[in-house]
Protein backbone atom coordinates (compact mmCIF):
# COMPACT_ATOMS: atom_id res chain seq x y z
CA UNK A 1 0.00 0.00 0.00
CA UNK A 2 1.37 3.93 -0.82
CA UNK A 3 2.16 5.59 2.31
CA UNK A 4 -0.14 8.38 1.51
CA UNK A 5 -2.82 6.09 0.97
CA UNK A 6 -2.31 4.71 4.51
CA UNK A 7 -2.22 7.96 6.02
CA UNK A 8 -5.59 8.61 4.41
CA UNK A 9 -7.13 5.49 6.10
CA UNK A 10 -5.87 6.55 9.80
CA UNK A 11 -7.34 9.75 9.21
CA UNK A 12 -10.49 9.23 7.07
CA UNK A 13 -11.57 6.04 8.67
CA UNK A 14 -11.95 7.38 12.57
CA UNK A 15 -13.38 10.45 10.95
CA UNK A 16 -15.99 8.76 9.10
CA UNK A 17 -16.88 6.52 12.00
CA UNK A 18 -17.26 9.30 14.71
CA UNK A 19 -18.97 10.95 12.12
CA UNK A 20 -21.49 8.10 11.76
CA UNK A 21 -21.95 7.68 15.77
CA UNK A 22 -22.52 11.61 15.94
CA UNK A 23 -24.92 11.37 12.63
CA UNK A 24 -27.05 8.28 13.99
CA UNK A 25 -27.40 10.08 18.00
CA UNK A 26 -29.03 12.90 16.65
CA UNK A 27 -30.94 10.85 14.06
CA UNK A 28 -32.27 8.83 16.91
CA UNK A 29 -32.80 12.05 19.09
CA UNK A 30 -34.89 13.49 16.53
CA UNK A 31 -37.17 10.86 15.96
CA UNK A 32 -39.48 11.05 18.95
CA UNK A 33 -39.18 15.13 19.73
CA UNK A 34 -42.35 15.51 21.53
CA UNK A 35 -42.11 12.22 23.54
CA UNK A 36 -42.09 13.87 26.68
CA UNK A 37 -44.46 17.36 25.86
CA UNK A 38 -47.85 15.14 25.52
CA UNK A 39 -50.65 15.92 25.32
CA UNK A 40 -49.60 18.66 22.82
CA UNK A 41 -50.75 18.11 19.61
CA UNK A 42 -48.61 19.65 16.49
CA UNK A 43 -50.66 21.55 13.90
CA UNK A 44 -49.03 24.00 10.81
CA UNK A 45 -45.44 23.39 12.79
CA UNK A 46 -47.25 24.97 15.70
CA UNK A 47 -47.49 22.97 19.10
CA UNK A 48 -51.29 23.47 19.98
CA UNK A 49 -52.98 23.30 23.26
CA UNK A 50 -55.27 20.71 24.21
CA UNK A 51 -58.10 21.39 26.22
CA UNK A 52 -59.49 19.23 28.96
CA UNK A 53 -62.77 19.53 30.07
CA UNK A 54 -62.65 21.40 33.59
CA UNK A 55 -63.25 19.27 37.02
CA UNK A 56 -66.57 19.31 38.42
CA UNK A 57 -66.55 21.92 41.29
CA UNK A 58 -66.84 21.35 44.97
CA UNK A 59 -70.62 21.56 46.18
CA UNK A 60 -69.42 22.37 49.56
CA UNK A 61 -66.64 24.62 48.69
CA UNK A 62 -69.25 26.88 46.47
CA UNK A 63 -71.43 26.48 49.68
CA UNK A 64 -68.40 28.13 52.24
CA UNK A 65 -67.51 30.37 48.89
CA UNK A 66 -71.14 32.12 49.01
CA UNK A 67 -71.07 32.59 52.86
CA UNK A 68 -67.63 34.64 52.38
CA UNK A 69 -68.98 36.17 49.13
CA UNK A 70 -71.81 37.69 50.95
CA UNK A 71 -69.88 38.90 53.81
CA UNK A 72 -66.62 40.70 52.26
CA UNK A 73 -67.47 41.05 48.75
CA UNK A 74 -71.40 41.53 47.71
CA UNK A 75 -70.77 45.01 49.47
CA UNK A 76 -68.64 45.68 46.38
CA UNK A 77 -69.06 43.40 43.63
CA UNK A 78 -72.63 43.43 43.90
CA UNK A 79 -75.56 40.25 46.08
CA UNK A 80 -75.00 38.31 42.43
CA UNK A 81 -71.93 39.34 41.53
CA UNK A 82 -73.57 41.78 39.10
CA UNK A 83 -70.68 44.61 40.11
CA UNK A 84 -71.02 48.22 40.73
CA UNK A 85 -73.46 50.23 38.33
CA UNK A 86 -71.78 51.80 35.53
CA UNK A 87 -68.39 50.01 36.47
CA UNK A 88 -66.40 50.32 33.55
CA UNK A 89 -66.84 53.98 33.90
CA UNK A 90 -64.33 55.45 36.27
CA UNK A 91 -64.92 57.22 39.75
CA UNK A 92 -64.30 60.99 39.81
CA UNK A 93 -61.39 60.15 42.17
CA UNK A 94 -59.97 57.98 39.27
CA UNK A 95 -60.12 54.99 40.95
CA UNK A 96 -62.20 52.17 39.21
CA UNK A 97 -65.73 50.47 40.42
CA UNK A 98 -65.86 47.04 41.30
CA UNK A 99 -66.33 44.67 38.25
CA UNK A 100 -68.90 41.80 38.02
CA UNK A 101 -68.08 38.39 38.49
CA UNK A 102 -70.33 37.16 36.41
CA UNK A 103 -70.34 36.05 32.73
CA UNK A 104 -70.57 39.83 32.17
CA UNK A 105 -66.97 40.95 33.89
CA UNK A 106 -63.56 39.72 33.22
CA UNK A 107 -62.30 37.61 36.28
CA UNK A 108 -63.26 34.80 34.22
CA UNK A 109 -60.30 36.01 31.68
CA UNK A 110 -57.86 35.73 34.53
CA UNK A 111 -55.83 32.41 35.68
CA UNK A 112 -56.47 30.95 39.29
CA UNK A 113 -52.85 32.28 40.53
CA UNK A 114 -53.85 35.28 39.40
CA UNK A 115 -57.16 35.74 40.99
CA UNK A 116 -56.01 33.94 44.31
CA UNK A 117 -53.20 36.88 44.41
CA UNK A 118 -55.56 39.46 43.88
CA UNK A 119 -58.10 38.62 46.41
CA UNK A 120 -54.76 38.14 48.54
CA UNK A 121 -52.91 41.06 47.98
CA UNK A 122 -55.24 43.72 46.57
CA UNK A 123 -53.82 46.89 46.46
CA UNK A 124 -50.13 45.43 46.55
CA UNK A 125 -51.19 43.15 43.80
CA UNK A 126 -52.42 46.35 41.72
CA UNK A 127 -49.15 48.47 42.89
CA UNK A 128 -46.96 45.96 40.89
CA UNK A 129 -48.73 47.79 37.14
CA UNK A 130 -47.28 51.39 37.36
CA UNK A 131 -50.16 52.14 35.19
CA UNK A 132 -52.69 50.80 37.43
CA UNK A 133 -54.69 53.81 39.53
CA UNK A 134 -55.09 53.00 43.06
CA UNK A 135 -57.66 51.00 43.94
CA UNK A 136 -60.47 50.25 46.35
CA UNK A 137 -60.36 46.46 45.90
CA UNK A 138 -58.70 45.29 49.90
CA UNK A 139 -56.38 42.21 50.25
CA UNK A 140 -57.76 39.29 52.19
CA UNK A 141 -54.35 38.43 53.31
CA UNK A 142 -55.22 37.92 57.50
CA UNK A 143 -58.93 38.62 57.25
CA UNK A 144 -59.45 35.57 55.36
CA UNK A 145 -57.65 32.05 55.07
CA UNK A 146 -55.97 30.94 52.20
CA UNK A 147 -59.21 27.97 52.51
CA UNK A 148 -61.61 30.81 52.51
CA UNK A 149 -60.14 32.87 49.45
CA UNK A 150 -60.31 28.97 47.24
CA UNK A 151 -63.42 28.29 48.24
CA UNK A 152 -64.95 32.17 47.53
CA UNK A 153 -62.71 31.74 44.00
CA UNK A 154 -65.02 28.32 43.45
CA UNK A 155 -68.13 30.39 44.08
CA UNK A 156 -67.11 32.77 41.66
CA UNK A 157 -66.74 29.88 39.40
CA UNK A 158 -69.94 28.31 39.91
CA UNK A 159 -71.55 31.30 38.18
CA UNK A 160 -69.79 31.17 35.17
CA UNK A 161 -71.05 29.58 32.17
CA UNK A 162 -69.44 26.50 30.48
CA UNK A 163 -68.14 28.25 27.71
CA UNK A 164 -65.89 30.71 29.76
CA UNK A 165 -65.38 27.94 32.93
CA UNK A 166 -64.04 26.21 30.35
CA UNK A 167 -61.88 29.04 29.08
CA UNK A 168 -60.85 29.95 32.39
CA UNK A 169 -59.32 26.66 33.20
CA UNK A 170 -57.50 26.51 30.08
CA UNK A 171 -55.74 29.95 30.84
CA UNK A 172 -55.47 28.29 34.11
CA UNK A 173 -53.89 24.99 32.72
CA UNK A 174 -51.69 26.82 30.63
CA UNK A 175 -53.29 27.42 27.56
CA UNK A 176 -54.13 30.13 25.64
CA UNK A 177 -55.53 33.44 26.88
CA UNK A 178 -59.27 33.36 25.62
CA UNK A 179 -59.32 36.51 24.16
C1 LIG B 1 -64.30 47.95 48.95
C2 LIG B 1 -64.79 47.35 47.71
C3 LIG B 1 -64.36 45.93 47.39
C4 LIG B 1 -64.50 44.80 48.16
C5 LIG B 1 -65.11 44.66 49.56
C6 LIG B 1 -63.99 43.70 47.36
N1 LIG B 1 -63.53 44.16 46.15
FE1 LIG B 1 -62.73 43.07 44.64
N2 LIG B 1 -62.42 44.72 43.55
C7 LIG B 1 -62.79 46.00 43.93
C8 LIG B 1 -62.42 46.94 42.87
C9 LIG B 1 -62.67 48.45 42.87
C10 LIG B 1 -61.78 46.16 41.87
C11 LIG B 1 -61.19 46.67 40.54
C12 LIG B 1 -59.70 46.60 40.58
C13 LIG B 1 -59.03 47.94 40.60
O1 LIG B 1 -59.41 48.80 41.42
O2 LIG B 1 -58.07 48.13 39.82
C14 LIG B 1 -61.79 44.79 42.33
C15 LIG B 1 -61.27 43.73 41.64
C16 LIG B 1 -61.36 42.41 42.01
C17 LIG B 1 -60.88 41.30 41.24
C18 LIG B 1 -60.21 41.38 39.87
C19 LIG B 1 -61.29 41.22 38.85
C20 LIG B 1 -60.82 41.31 37.43
O3 LIG B 1 -61.57 40.90 36.55
O4 LIG B 1 -59.72 41.83 37.17
C21 LIG B 1 -61.18 40.18 41.95
C22 LIG B 1 -60.88 38.74 41.54
C23 LIG B 1 -61.84 40.59 43.14
N3 LIG B 1 -61.92 41.94 43.16
C24 LIG B 1 -62.34 39.71 44.08
C25 LIG B 1 -62.90 40.11 45.28
C26 LIG B 1 -63.36 39.17 46.28
C27 LIG B 1 -63.34 37.66 46.13
C28 LIG B 1 -63.79 39.92 47.33
C29 LIG B 1 -64.29 39.41 48.65
C30 LIG B 1 -63.45 38.44 49.33
C31 LIG B 1 -63.64 41.32 46.97
N4 LIG B 1 -63.10 41.38 45.71
C32 LIG B 1 -64.00 42.39 47.75
C33 LIG B 1 -63.45 46.36 45.08
C34 LIG B 1 -63.74 45.52 46.13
Amino acid sequence: MPKKLIIAMIVLVPTVVIGTILLVGALDGDSNPTAAQAPVSVANGLPQFVSTPPPALDASAVDAGKTVYAQHCASCHGVSAEGQADWKIANPDGTLKAPPHDDSGHTWHHADDQLIDIITRGPAFYAEFPDSPKTNMPGFQGTLSAAEIGSVLTYIKSLWNTENRQSQWDVSSGGEHSH
